[in-house]
Protein backbone atom coordinates (compact mmCIF):
# COMPACT_ATOMS: atom_id res chain seq x y z
CA UNK A 1 0.00 0.00 0.00
CA UNK A 2 1.35 3.17 -0.59
CA UNK A 3 0.49 6.51 1.34
CA UNK A 4 -0.41 8.50 -1.74
CA UNK A 5 -0.07 6.87 -4.38
CA UNK A 6 0.99 8.97 -7.50
CA UNK A 7 1.56 5.83 -10.13
CA UNK A 8 -2.36 5.35 -9.80
CA UNK A 9 -2.78 8.59 -11.38
CA UNK A 10 -0.28 8.33 -13.87
CA UNK A 11 -2.11 5.16 -15.21
CA UNK A 12 -5.62 7.06 -15.12
CA UNK A 13 -4.14 9.87 -17.38
CA UNK A 14 -0.69 7.70 -19.00
CA UNK A 15 -1.17 8.73 -22.06
CA UNK A 16 -2.55 12.40 -22.19
CA UNK A 17 0.56 12.73 -20.03
CA UNK A 18 3.01 11.20 -22.23
CA UNK A 19 1.79 13.15 -24.69
CA UNK A 20 1.89 16.40 -23.23
CA UNK A 21 5.00 16.06 -22.26
CA UNK A 22 6.17 14.78 -25.67
CA UNK A 23 4.84 17.72 -27.16
CA UNK A 24 6.93 20.21 -25.05
CA UNK A 25 9.84 17.94 -25.54
CA UNK A 26 9.54 18.96 -29.90
CA UNK A 27 8.61 21.91 -29.54
CA UNK A 28 11.84 23.06 -27.93
CA UNK A 29 10.12 25.82 -25.64
CA UNK A 30 11.27 24.27 -22.63
CA UNK A 31 11.08 27.82 -20.59
CA UNK A 32 8.22 30.08 -20.58
CA UNK A 33 6.58 28.06 -23.48
CA UNK A 34 2.74 28.87 -24.04
CA UNK A 35 1.86 26.02 -21.79
CA UNK A 36 3.10 28.20 -18.69
CA UNK A 37 0.58 31.04 -19.92
CA UNK A 38 -1.86 28.52 -20.44
CA UNK A 39 -1.77 27.05 -17.26
CA UNK A 40 -1.94 30.57 -15.24
CA UNK A 41 -5.06 31.71 -17.28
CA UNK A 42 -6.19 27.88 -16.25
CA UNK A 43 -5.45 28.47 -12.61
CA UNK A 44 -6.91 31.91 -12.45
CA UNK A 45 -10.03 30.72 -13.75
CA UNK A 46 -10.51 28.01 -11.33
CA UNK A 47 -9.66 29.94 -8.16
CA UNK A 48 -11.12 33.55 -9.68
CA UNK A 49 -7.66 34.91 -9.64
CA UNK A 50 -7.21 37.73 -12.48
CA UNK A 51 -3.04 37.75 -11.97
CA UNK A 52 -1.72 33.93 -11.79
CA UNK A 53 2.19 33.99 -11.72
CA UNK A 54 3.66 30.51 -11.72
CA UNK A 55 7.34 29.72 -9.99
CA UNK A 56 9.64 27.50 -9.42
CA UNK A 57 8.42 26.49 -6.14
CA UNK A 58 6.06 26.80 -3.45
CA UNK A 59 8.72 28.70 -0.60
CA UNK A 60 9.32 31.26 -3.19
CA UNK A 61 5.89 31.65 -4.28
CA UNK A 62 5.02 33.17 -0.37
CA UNK A 63 9.03 34.45 -0.74
CA UNK A 64 7.72 36.96 -4.12
CA UNK A 65 5.56 38.85 -2.65
CA UNK A 66 7.01 39.69 0.07
CA UNK A 67 10.01 40.82 -1.75
CA UNK A 68 7.04 42.82 -3.45
CA UNK A 69 5.88 44.66 -0.62
CA UNK A 70 9.80 45.21 0.35
CA UNK A 71 9.48 43.25 3.70
CA UNK A 72 12.89 44.64 5.82
CA UNK A 73 14.62 43.61 9.03
CA UNK A 74 12.32 44.36 12.15
CA UNK A 75 9.11 44.00 10.29
CA UNK A 76 7.06 41.07 11.77
CA UNK A 77 5.16 38.20 10.10
CA UNK A 78 2.65 36.12 11.92
CA UNK A 79 3.00 32.45 10.70
CA UNK A 80 1.96 29.34 12.17
CA UNK A 81 4.03 26.84 13.98
CA UNK A 82 2.33 23.81 13.04
CA UNK A 83 3.13 24.09 9.41
CA UNK A 84 5.71 22.91 6.88
CA UNK A 85 9.21 25.27 7.65
CA UNK A 86 8.93 26.77 4.16
CA UNK A 87 5.78 28.73 5.46
CA UNK A 88 8.09 30.46 8.18
CA UNK A 89 11.92 30.45 6.20
CA UNK A 90 10.84 32.72 3.54
CA UNK A 91 10.81 35.33 6.41
CA UNK A 92 14.55 35.62 7.61
CA UNK A 93 15.63 35.42 4.01
CA UNK A 94 14.47 38.86 3.77
CA UNK A 95 15.83 39.84 7.26
CA UNK A 96 12.31 40.28 8.65
CA UNK A 97 10.85 38.12 11.74
CA UNK A 98 8.60 35.22 12.04
CA UNK A 99 6.18 35.51 14.74
CA UNK A 100 4.93 32.02 15.87
CA UNK A 101 0.84 31.82 16.60
CA UNK A 102 -0.60 29.08 18.13
CA UNK A 103 -3.26 26.73 16.09
CA UNK A 104 -7.36 26.10 16.77
CA UNK A 105 -7.47 22.73 18.24
CA UNK A 106 -10.05 21.18 16.04
CA UNK A 107 -9.20 22.08 12.70
CA UNK A 108 -4.80 22.55 13.06
CA UNK A 109 -5.21 26.37 11.92
CA UNK A 110 -4.40 29.62 12.94
CA UNK A 111 -5.92 30.49 15.79
CA UNK A 112 -7.49 33.86 15.73
CA UNK A 113 -7.52 34.81 19.33
CA UNK A 114 -3.47 33.70 19.22
CA UNK A 115 -3.00 35.93 16.04
CA UNK A 116 -4.47 38.86 17.90
CA UNK A 117 -3.03 38.44 21.46
CA UNK A 118 0.69 38.73 19.15
CA UNK A 119 -0.51 41.77 17.58
CA UNK A 120 -1.15 43.71 20.17
CA UNK A 121 2.00 42.15 22.30
CA UNK A 122 4.60 43.35 19.25
CA UNK A 123 2.86 46.01 18.99
CA UNK A 124 3.13 47.10 22.93
CA UNK A 125 6.87 45.79 22.62
CA UNK A 126 7.34 48.30 20.31
CA UNK A 127 10.66 46.25 18.37
CA UNK A 128 8.80 45.38 15.84
CA UNK A 129 6.43 46.60 12.77
CA UNK A 130 3.64 44.14 12.16
CA UNK A 131 3.66 43.97 8.61
CA UNK A 132 1.85 40.64 6.92
CA UNK A 133 0.06 37.62 8.22
CA UNK A 134 0.46 34.04 6.84
CA UNK A 135 -2.65 31.72 7.07
CA UNK A 136 -2.15 28.30 5.92
CA UNK A 137 -4.61 25.64 4.78
CA UNK A 138 -3.20 22.87 6.76
CA UNK A 139 -3.94 19.08 5.59
CA UNK A 140 -5.86 20.59 2.97
CA UNK A 141 -8.76 22.71 4.81
CA UNK A 142 -9.30 26.57 5.07
CA UNK A 143 -7.94 28.19 7.57
CA UNK A 144 -10.58 30.53 9.35
CA UNK A 145 -10.31 33.41 6.68
CA UNK A 146 -13.28 35.69 8.14
CA UNK A 147 -11.95 36.20 11.67
CA UNK A 148 -8.06 36.25 10.06
CA UNK A 149 -8.29 38.53 7.23
CA UNK A 150 -11.08 40.90 9.82
CA UNK A 151 -7.65 41.06 12.33
CA UNK A 152 -5.00 41.72 9.71
CA UNK A 153 -7.43 44.62 8.45
CA UNK A 154 -7.85 46.11 11.60
CA UNK A 155 -4.47 46.09 12.17
CA UNK A 156 -3.21 47.27 8.64
CA UNK A 157 -1.84 44.07 7.33
CA UNK A 158 -1.00 42.00 4.39
CA UNK A 159 -3.06 38.68 4.62
CA UNK A 160 -1.07 35.53 2.21
CA UNK A 161 -2.88 32.58 2.03
CA UNK A 162 -0.58 29.39 2.24
CA UNK A 163 -2.60 27.11 -0.13
CA UNK A 164 0.29 24.82 -0.70
CA UNK A 165 -1.47 21.90 1.07
CA UNK A 166 -4.99 23.28 0.06
CA UNK A 167 -4.92 24.58 -3.71
CA UNK A 168 -8.61 23.68 -4.48
CA UNK A 169 -10.04 23.96 -0.96
CA UNK A 170 -12.97 26.29 -0.39
CA UNK A 171 -15.15 28.09 2.42
CA UNK A 172 -18.50 29.22 1.92
CA UNK A 173 -17.82 28.32 -1.50
CA UNK A 174 -15.08 30.67 -2.35
CA UNK A 175 -11.28 30.41 -2.52
CA UNK A 176 -8.70 31.77 0.39
CA UNK A 177 -8.15 34.18 -1.89
CA UNK A 178 -11.69 35.98 -1.67
CA UNK A 179 -10.01 37.39 1.68
CA UNK A 180 -6.43 37.06 1.25
CA UNK A 181 -3.96 39.70 -0.80
CA UNK A 182 -2.26 36.63 -2.35
CA UNK A 183 -2.70 33.15 -2.02
CA UNK A 184 0.18 30.80 -2.97
CA UNK A 185 0.66 27.41 -3.66
CA UNK A 186 3.33 24.49 -4.66
CA UNK A 187 2.57 21.86 -6.99
CA UNK A 188 5.64 19.59 -5.33
CA UNK A 189 4.26 15.85 -6.48
CA UNK A 190 2.96 14.73 -3.01
CA UNK A 191 0.93 17.95 -3.10
CA UNK A 192 -3.33 17.51 -4.07
CA UNK A 193 -2.58 19.45 -7.50
CA UNK A 194 1.18 18.20 -8.11
CA UNK A 195 3.54 18.31 -11.06
CA UNK A 196 6.83 15.70 -12.03
CA UNK A 197 8.95 17.96 -10.05
CA UNK A 198 8.66 21.28 -8.31
CA UNK A 199 6.79 24.26 -9.27
CA UNK A 200 4.38 26.66 -7.17
CA UNK A 201 2.42 29.53 -8.30
CA UNK A 202 1.43 33.01 -6.93
CA UNK A 203 -2.25 33.97 -7.47
CA UNK A 204 -3.77 37.59 -6.89
CA UNK A 205 -6.64 40.00 -7.60
CA UNK A 206 -4.04 42.90 -7.02
CA UNK A 207 -3.31 44.24 -10.94
CA UNK A 208 0.07 46.26 -9.44
CA UNK A 209 1.03 43.86 -7.45
CA UNK A 210 0.95 40.92 -9.75
CA UNK A 211 3.00 42.81 -11.96
CA UNK A 212 5.94 42.86 -9.70
CA UNK A 213 5.54 39.40 -8.92
CA UNK A 214 5.88 39.07 -12.30
CA UNK A 215 9.23 41.02 -12.68
CA UNK A 216 10.71 39.14 -9.49
CA UNK A 217 10.17 36.06 -10.74
CA UNK A 218 13.08 37.26 -13.64
CA UNK A 219 15.49 39.48 -12.27
CA UNK A 220 13.23 42.31 -11.52
CA UNK A 221 12.59 42.76 -15.15
CA UNK A 222 11.03 45.87 -16.73
CA UNK A 223 7.22 45.71 -16.60
CA UNK A 224 4.78 47.06 -18.85
CA UNK A 225 4.08 49.95 -16.14
CA UNK A 226 7.80 50.76 -15.89
CA UNK A 227 8.16 50.65 -19.48
CA UNK A 228 5.14 53.57 -19.68
CA UNK A 229 6.33 55.45 -17.23
CA UNK A 230 10.22 55.98 -18.46
CA UNK A 231 11.54 56.06 -22.08
CA UNK A 232 14.11 53.61 -22.14
CA UNK A 233 16.28 54.98 -25.00
CA UNK A 234 17.19 50.99 -25.87
CA UNK A 235 15.58 47.36 -25.55
CA UNK A 236 15.08 47.16 -21.85
CA UNK A 237 15.00 43.44 -22.41
CA UNK A 238 17.74 42.81 -20.04
CA UNK A 239 17.30 45.71 -17.63
CA UNK A 240 17.03 44.93 -14.26
CA UNK A 241 15.20 47.69 -12.30
CA UNK A 242 15.06 45.90 -8.98
CA UNK A 243 16.37 42.66 -7.26
CA UNK A 244 15.09 39.69 -8.37
CA UNK A 245 15.40 35.78 -8.98
CA UNK A 246 14.70 33.37 -11.59
CA UNK A 247 11.84 31.28 -9.97
CA UNK A 248 10.02 30.39 -13.63
CA UNK A 249 7.93 27.03 -13.83
CA UNK A 250 9.56 24.65 -16.77
CA UNK A 251 7.27 24.42 -19.67
CA UNK A 252 7.40 20.51 -18.89
CA UNK A 253 5.88 20.77 -15.51
CA UNK A 254 2.86 22.97 -16.89
CA UNK A 255 2.21 20.79 -19.28
CA UNK A 256 1.86 18.05 -16.92
CA UNK A 257 -0.48 20.45 -14.90
CA UNK A 258 -2.72 21.12 -17.44
CA UNK A 259 -3.59 17.66 -17.76
CA UNK A 260 -3.65 17.04 -14.19
CA UNK A 261 -6.27 19.35 -14.04
CA UNK A 262 -8.46 18.42 -15.57
CA UNK A 263 -9.10 15.98 -13.51
CA UNK A 264 -8.53 17.37 -10.21
CA UNK A 265 -12.45 18.49 -9.26
CA UNK A 266 -12.85 14.31 -9.68
CA UNK A 267 -10.25 13.86 -7.86
CA UNK A 268 -10.99 16.30 -4.86
CA UNK A 269 -14.09 14.22 -4.97
CA UNK A 270 -12.33 11.09 -4.77
CA UNK A 271 -10.98 11.96 -1.81
CA UNK A 272 -13.80 13.51 -0.03
CA UNK A 273 -15.47 9.78 -0.16
CA UNK A 274 -11.89 8.15 0.78
CA UNK A 275 -11.91 10.88 4.22
CA UNK A 276 -15.92 10.01 4.69
CA UNK A 277 -14.95 5.84 5.00
CA UNK A 278 -12.38 6.95 7.08
CA UNK A 279 -14.38 9.03 9.36
CA UNK A 280 -16.86 6.26 9.84
CA UNK A 281 -14.83 3.22 10.90
CA UNK A 282 -12.69 5.75 12.80
CA UNK A 283 -14.34 8.01 14.99
CA UNK A 284 -15.17 5.89 17.68
CA UNK A 285 -11.63 4.45 17.85
CA UNK A 286 -9.05 7.41 18.34
CA UNK A 287 -8.90 10.73 20.23
CA UNK A 288 -10.32 12.60 16.86
CA UNK A 289 -10.95 12.30 13.20
CA UNK A 290 -10.25 15.51 11.42
CA UNK A 291 -12.95 18.56 11.52
CA UNK A 292 -13.28 20.39 8.75
CA UNK A 293 -14.36 24.40 9.43
CA UNK A 294 -17.95 24.73 9.16
CA UNK A 295 -18.79 25.92 5.39
CA UNK A 296 -15.42 24.47 4.49
CA UNK A 297 -14.23 21.87 1.85
CA UNK A 298 -10.95 20.26 2.37
CA UNK A 299 -8.96 18.96 -0.86
CA UNK A 300 -7.49 16.27 1.71
CA UNK A 301 -3.59 16.86 1.33
CA UNK A 302 -3.50 14.05 4.37
CA UNK A 303 -5.59 12.75 6.59
CA UNK A 304 -4.97 13.28 9.86
CA UNK A 305 -5.78 11.51 13.25
CA UNK A 306 -5.12 11.84 16.38
CA UNK A 307 -4.22 9.18 19.65
CA UNK A 308 -2.57 9.17 23.11
CA UNK A 309 0.16 6.48 21.54
CA UNK A 310 1.01 7.84 18.67
CA UNK A 311 4.62 6.53 18.21
CA UNK A 312 2.50 3.33 19.43
CA UNK A 313 0.16 2.99 16.64
CA UNK A 314 2.77 4.37 14.03
CA UNK A 315 4.79 1.34 14.76
CA UNK A 316 1.80 -1.35 14.70
CA UNK A 317 0.54 -0.06 11.50
CA UNK A 318 4.30 -0.18 10.19
CA UNK A 319 4.08 -4.15 11.39
CA UNK A 320 0.68 -4.53 9.88
CA UNK A 321 2.39 -3.29 6.01
CA UNK A 322 0.57 0.10 6.29
CA UNK A 323 2.38 3.45 6.20
CA UNK A 324 1.89 6.48 7.82
CA UNK A 325 3.76 9.66 8.73
CA UNK A 326 3.80 12.59 11.25
CA UNK A 327 3.26 15.84 10.33
CA UNK A 328 4.78 17.81 11.94
CA UNK A 329 6.84 16.24 15.39
CA UNK A 330 8.78 19.51 15.92
CA UNK A 331 6.70 22.43 15.38
CA UNK A 332 8.60 24.97 13.42
CA UNK A 333 9.28 27.40 16.76
CA UNK A 334 10.72 24.52 18.99
CA UNK A 335 13.59 24.10 16.06
CA UNK A 336 17.01 25.58 15.84
CA UNK A 337 16.83 28.07 13.07
CA UNK A 338 13.78 29.28 14.53
CA UNK A 339 14.26 28.94 18.33
CA UNK A 340 14.78 32.78 18.99
CA UNK A 341 11.90 33.98 17.08
CA UNK A 342 8.90 35.32 18.76
CA UNK A 343 5.74 33.51 19.73
CA UNK A 344 2.64 34.26 20.24
CA UNK A 345 2.23 35.79 24.20
CA UNK A 346 0.57 32.92 26.00
CA UNK A 347 2.76 30.43 24.00
CA UNK A 348 2.04 28.02 21.83
CA UNK A 349 0.25 24.71 23.87
CA UNK A 350 -2.00 23.62 21.22
CA UNK A 351 0.68 22.84 18.90
CA UNK A 352 2.90 21.58 21.10
CA UNK A 353 0.28 19.12 22.33
CA UNK A 354 -1.46 18.45 18.79
CA UNK A 355 2.61 18.14 17.49
CA UNK A 356 3.07 14.94 20.13
CA UNK A 357 -0.50 12.93 19.03
CA UNK A 358 -0.98 13.37 15.22
CA UNK A 359 -0.63 10.94 12.72
CA UNK A 360 -1.95 10.67 8.90
CA UNK A 361 -2.53 7.47 7.51
CA UNK A 362 -2.84 7.08 4.03
CA UNK A 363 -4.60 9.67 1.93
CA UNK A 364 -5.01 9.56 -2.48
CA UNK A 365 -8.03 9.52 -4.53
CA UNK A 366 -7.28 5.78 -5.73
CA UNK A 367 -7.58 3.96 -2.03
CA UNK A 368 -9.64 1.46 -3.06
CA UNK A 369 -11.98 0.33 -0.31
CA UNK A 370 -10.01 -2.55 0.36
CA UNK A 371 -7.17 -1.39 1.18
CA UNK A 372 -8.71 1.67 3.24
CA UNK A 373 -10.26 -1.24 5.43
CA UNK A 374 -7.42 -2.55 5.84
CA UNK A 375 -6.27 0.15 7.44
CA UNK A 376 -9.65 1.04 9.71
CA UNK A 377 -8.87 -2.41 11.08
CA UNK A 378 -5.66 -1.88 11.81
CA UNK A 379 -5.85 1.36 13.82
CA UNK A 380 -8.80 -0.22 15.67
CA UNK A 381 -7.03 -3.50 16.11
CA UNK A 382 -4.34 -1.41 18.07
CA UNK A 383 -4.66 -1.89 21.87
CA UNK A 384 -1.83 0.24 23.03
C1 LIG B 1 2.28 24.66 3.89
C2 LIG B 1 3.41 24.63 2.90
N1 LIG B 1 3.96 25.79 2.50
C3 LIG B 1 4.95 25.83 1.61
C4 LIG B 1 5.47 24.67 1.06
C5 LIG B 1 6.62 24.78 0.13
O1 LIG B 1 6.39 24.28 -1.14
P1 LIG B 1 7.60 23.75 -2.04
O2 LIG B 1 8.04 22.46 -1.49
O3 LIG B 1 6.99 23.63 -3.41
O4 LIG B 1 8.67 24.79 -2.01
C6 LIG B 1 4.91 23.43 1.43
C7 LIG B 1 5.33 22.12 0.90
O5 LIG B 1 6.32 21.69 0.58
C8 LIG B 1 3.88 23.41 2.39
O6 LIG B 1 3.33 22.26 2.80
Amino acid sequence: MQFIDLQAQRARIETEINTAIQGVVESGRYVMGPEVFELEKQLGAYSEASHVISCANGTEAIALPLMAWELKPRQAVFCPSFTFVATAQVVPWLGAVPVFIDIDPVTYNMCPKSLEAAIEAIKADGQLTPSVVIAVDLFGQPANYPEIAAIARKHDLKLIADTAQGFGCTLDGKHPLHWADVATTSFFPAKPLGCYGDGGAVLTNDAALGELVESLRVYGKVTPTDAAERNFNHDPKYLSLRVGMNSRLDTIQAAVLLEKLKIFDDENDKRQTVAERYADGLKDHVLSVPKVIEGGRSVWAQYVIEHENRDGLQAHLQAAGIPSAVYYPVPIHMQDFAEHFPTAPAGLPVTEAKSKTVIALPMHPYLDEESQTRVIDAVRGFNG
